[in-house]
């Protein structure tokens, strides 16, 4: 189980925040579909219902239009206008037929603007004057649509078959009753039509909403699998760009935990083992004089001097361990002054030289300028002397180690030269690892934790600075420290 607690509650916010996302992005999509949709069907009401109307009333005029040119001829040669004859009877029975058809009204106006003949039987012998009537005389025949009151009105010329000249007017009004029913049958049509669109539209949206999240709800459900411990695997949601990237984000994330893991894992096992080893010596130490009778003084002194060592070693690996712990932890007991550093690295040299002077190594310094910078000064002091310890530990007789400190305007420089055995090559890169020593048997011999340089680098770091190794097997091992002046938290 790589996943704490902890963190599941941020998979468990970020499934969150990936499903309310999910919803808004649905409901968003549906409504563009919908809109998209559905504006065009109700456009298209109005658009076809006039359209009807318009070509049903153009149709109805050029119909009637035409015959009333057939009877307005007769009208003509019949001589209607101006007297009543056995002919203009026959003509007369065409109009009020015409009339009835059309369930409309034929009017005939004479030369004088007077109504000589009106189906409706209303206005006869009354003068009509009208814009149309004025325009008809002067030769422009005409057709309109009355909209509101749904008729359409045609005014027509009679024309003295030789001469051609106007000697009076016909005019013919039809109701357009019969248009307007079409249109009102032709809308319900339509809107029925509309309600199935309507429904087939909504199912759409609905339809291509949920499949374009899909990708995103696949993320939601894996994320509450590793939220309710069914998996840790990696998820993987190429569908998208954007899927793509969060589950490569969540996946790099879940990795990083499980390194994280590993390696607390490792260093859990690590301090087991260490603490366990100088126990298990002085067990079998005290184990074997308690199995003898009779133990020589000489052998008890012996051996109590051998236990004696196995706990400044146990004890050794508890303070290492304590260090590293509090380098640790946070900046919370971080304690910064500004200090003398040519005074810190004296010190440092002081307190080892008795080491260096056992192990016949010689301990040089070489300092160029003063130095003072805003460091804590117990974890500097503790980093710095793990490098010169090393230097004199893993040294020869007759070796030296130079300590060299240097500054520019904002770095200062703590440089660990060592005439000693040196680190192999693929070594290099793991010293600063906890409890890792190249040779774990010379190492012991020499008293090693493996957790020096680790408390090193944790203490540089937290100083925002930076630790490099150079070292060639055999020859030496030099060790560069960089350290801002000041202090950043
Ligand atoms: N100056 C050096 N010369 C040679 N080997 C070194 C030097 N410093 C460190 N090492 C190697 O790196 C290992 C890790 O060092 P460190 O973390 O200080 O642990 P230790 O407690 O063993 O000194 C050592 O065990 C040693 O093998
Ligand atoms: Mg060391």
């Amino acid at each position: 189980m790589y996943i704490r607690s902890g963190e599941l509650v941020i998979i468990s916010s970020i499934k969150d925040t990936v499903r309310g996302y999910l919803k808004s992005l649905r409901a968003r999509i549906f409504v563009i579909v919908l809109l998209v949709g559905l504006i065009p069907i109700f456009l298209m009401k109005n658009l076809i219902l006039d359209n009807y109307a318009d070509q049903a009333v153009e149709q109805k005029s050029a119909l009637i239009q035409s015959q009333c040119q057939q009877i307005v001829d007769q009208v003509a040669s019949s001589g209607y206008i101006w007297n009543r004859t056995e002919a203009t009877e026959q003509v007369d029975r065409q109009l009020v037929q015409l009339g009835s058809i059309y369930n409309g009204r034929v009017i005939i106006v004479n030369s004088n603007f007077r109504i000589i003949r009106d189906t409706f039987g209303i206005d006869e012998d009354k003068v009509i004057i009208s814009e149309e009537v004025l325009q008809c005389f002067l030769g422009t025949d005409s057709t309109n649509y009355n909209q509101d009151f749904e008729f359409l009105e045609l005014t027509l010329p009679v024309r003295d078959a030789q001469t051609r000249d106007i000697e009076g007017i016909m005019i013919v009004s039809v109701s357009t009753q019969d248009v307007r029913d079409g249109k009102d049958t032709l809308g319900n049509t339509v809107l029925i039509l509309q309600v199935v669109l309507t429904l087939l539209i909504i199912a759409a949206a609905y339809y291509v909403a949920r499949v374009l999240t899909k990708p995103f709800g696949k993320i939601t459900r894996s994320l509450e699998e590793v939220r309710g411990g069914v998996t840790e695997q990696e998820i993987s949601i190429p569908d998208y760009t954007e899927t793509k990237l969060l589950s490569e984000a969540y996946n790099r994330m879940l990795n990083r935990m499980k390194v994280q893991e590993d390696s607390r894992q490792q260093f859990v096992s690590n301090v087991s083992h260490e603490l366990k080893t100088p126990i298990t010596s002085m067990k079998v130490l005290a184990d074997s004089l308690l199995a003898q009778d009779d133990v020589p003084n000489e052998l008890y002194r012996e051996f109590m001097a051998d236990i004696a060592e196995e706990i400044d070693r146990e004890n050794k690996i508890i303070s290492d361990l304590l260090s590293l712990v509090k380098m640790d932890r946070r900046s919370s007991d971080v304690n910064i002054q500004e200090t003398n550093i040519n005074q810190l690295i004296e010190l440092i040299l002081k307190r080892l030289r008795p080491i260096a002077a056992r192990q016949e190594v010689e301990l040089v310094l070489e300092s160029f300028k003063p130095v003072t910078a805003e460091v804590d000064e117990t974890k500097l002091t503790l980093a710095l002397s793990n490098l010169v310890e090393n230097g004199i530990k893993y040294n020869r007789p007759q070796g030296w180690v130079h300590v060299s400190l240097n500054v520019d305007s904002k770095y200062f420089y703590v440089k660990v030269e060592d005439s000693g055995i040196g680190i192999p090559e693929e070594d290099q890169e793991h010293i600063f690892e906890r409890f890792y020593r190249v040779d774990k048997s010379h190492s012991r011999e020499i008293g090693g934790t493996g957790l020096g340089l680790a408390i090193t680098r944790s203490a540089v770091l937290m100083h925002h600075g930076a630790i490099k190794v150079y070292s060639k097997e055999g020859e030496g091992t030099t060790f560069t420290v960089r350290i801002p002046l000041k202090y950043v938290p």
